[in-house]
């Protein structure tokens, strides 16, 4: 008999079906046996009688095992309906088992909420936690919520693009992760912190409108909102006006938001924008907090935040990029790029919900001598401008179109509209604080032979 899914028994009362799943909770009533059992679409209640074939090895059944039940789908007496489950009124009464696998008995408890087990444990046993409801949950909207981004924007008539994992550095603020080569001795690839280079190089390739569902990489010390990888919705346009890039974007977030989530509600739309002189003046920092009340998490209160500086000065005096060097000056700050570069604002914009950036883009340079310029400013001499950018400098030179885009993290938007308190629970494999995978054991040591072939010596 063909498997039925628990969650299409609703529908078939008096008829025979087959379920297979996890055993979620076994109760004994004199002989008895109840078993709710779950799979991926909810849990029904089973009922093993002592005439049910088998029935010494149901027995034997413990939490967790995983097994086929068959058996008549019947309608539960009035006084015994379970309004808290969607299969409540009814119940299996089974005729056959078969005990697919057995289970150890898991360190933590499935059944329950796992927020409050020790995050170390609910890591090490990702597999387990994933078995829970509220992650199950969380790892299901995840999946809507980003097969709608891909189809809206497909939709758009921006094209799904993949670009490369193992390539050079580009500059996002962050530490870069880099990979020994093997067949080019003493050289390295770099993880990308993001695809930037690359959507612009297919805007000068001509493909006008890109998008990507991309890892990216970065080696920063690890928080709530950050992970040494994560994903993000990579979005670049040719021909572009800042506030369209920014516009479909918010559209798309409010057509997540009323299809998905319809309990909460967005404070404002069109979403409001301000300047980032205003947030600093006003809230004393870029990511203002603009809800009515600060605890309420069915409340979003989204805002776009303008004209960041295009620079900002580290410890040393040296200027550093506010967002990253590609990133196109106000026209008409342009010319006090020589004379005072720390007043020059950027045509960079941010989005902030609920006092957490979730997204940052930018009209792009598209000239090489302004591009060049920039690095120079950044304190970059001619070989290491060339080293690390002569290829998008000289790309520049084949009809770069104008072009800018955006980036919104996918794992800070669905932590925020599940409510969760950090992106781990919305990831299905995070890592730790320390940047550990602790089911996998990553990272680990590698064996002499293994460092050898990639022309790496070991110093310690
Ligand atoms: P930016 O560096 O601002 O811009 O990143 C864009 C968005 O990516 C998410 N994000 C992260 N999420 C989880 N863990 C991290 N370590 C992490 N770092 C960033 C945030 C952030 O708002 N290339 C540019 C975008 C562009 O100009 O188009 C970029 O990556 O939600």
């Amino acid at each position: 008999m063909q498997r039925t899914l628990i969650s299409k028994t609703i529908n078939k009362i008096g008829e025979t079906v087959k379920v297979s799943g996890w055993v979620h909770v076994r109760r004994d009533h004199g002989k008895i046996i109840f078993i709710d059992l779950r799979d991926r679409s909810g849990v029904l209640q089973c009922i093993i009688a002592p005439q049910t074939k088998n029935y010494e090895e149901a027995k034997k059944i413990r939490p967790e095992w995983v097994v086929s039940f068959s058996g008549k789908i019947s309608k539960r007496p009035e006084k015994l309906v379970n309004p808290n489950l969607k299969t409540g009124k009814i119940e299996l009464s089974v005729e056959d088992i078969e005990i697919l696998n057995e289970a150890k008995t898991p360190p933590f408890e499935i059944t329950e909420n796992t927020i409050n087990i020790h995050e170390e444990i609910r890591l090490k046993y990702r597999y387990l936690d994933l078995r829970s409801e509220r992650m199950l949950k969380n790892i299901e909207m995840r999946a809507k919520i980003v097969k709608f981004i891909r189809d809206f924007y497909t939709e758009k008539g921006f094209l799904e693009i993949e670009t490369p994992i193992l390539t050079k550095g580009t500059p996002e603020g962050a530490r870069e992760f880099v990979v020994p080569s093997r067949l080019h001795k003493g050289k390295f690839y770099v993880l990308p912190q993001s695809p930037q280079q690359f959507k612009q190089l297919l805007m000068v390739a001509g493909l006008e409108k890109y998008f990507q569902i991309a890892k990216c990489f970065r080696d920063e010390d690890q928080r709530g909102d950050r992970q040494p990888e994560f994903t993000q919705l990579d979005v670049e346009m040719s021909f572009p006006d800042e506030k369209e890039i920014r516009q479909i974007y918010e559209d798309c977030l409010i057509e997540i938001v009323k299809k998905y989530f319809p309990e909460k509600k967005i404070a404002k739309i069109p979403f409001p924008e301000l300047s980032y002189e205003e947030v600093m003046d006003k809230y004393g920092t870029d990511k203002p907090d603009l809800r009515e009340d600060k605890k309420n998490s069915n409340e979003l209160a989204f805002c776009w935040i303008l004209n960041f500086p295009l620079f900002e000065k580290e410890k040393n005096g040296q200027l550093a990029s506010s967002h990253h060097p590609f990133t196109a000056p106000v026209d008409e700050d342009t010319e006090l790029l020589d004379s005072s570069p720390d007043k020059v604002r950027a045509q960079a914009y941010d989005i902030v919900l609920n006092g957490i950036e979730i997204g940052g883009g930018s009209i792009r340079i598209h000239k090489r001598d302004l591009q060049k310029k920039i690095f120079e400013i950044l304190g970059l001499d001619e070989k290491t401008i060339q080293e690390r950018f002569g290829h998008i400098l000289e790309a520049f030179e084949y009809g770069a179109p104008p072009h800018g885009g955006i980036a919104p993290g996918i794992d800070r938007l669905v932590m925020l509209l599940q409510g969760e308190p950090n992106i781990r629970e919305v990831m299905a494999f995070p890592k730790t604080g320390e940047a550990e995978d602790l089911m996998m054991g990553a990272p680990s040591e590698l064996a002499d032979k293994s460092l050898k072939e990639v022309h790496i010596k070991r110093i310690f």
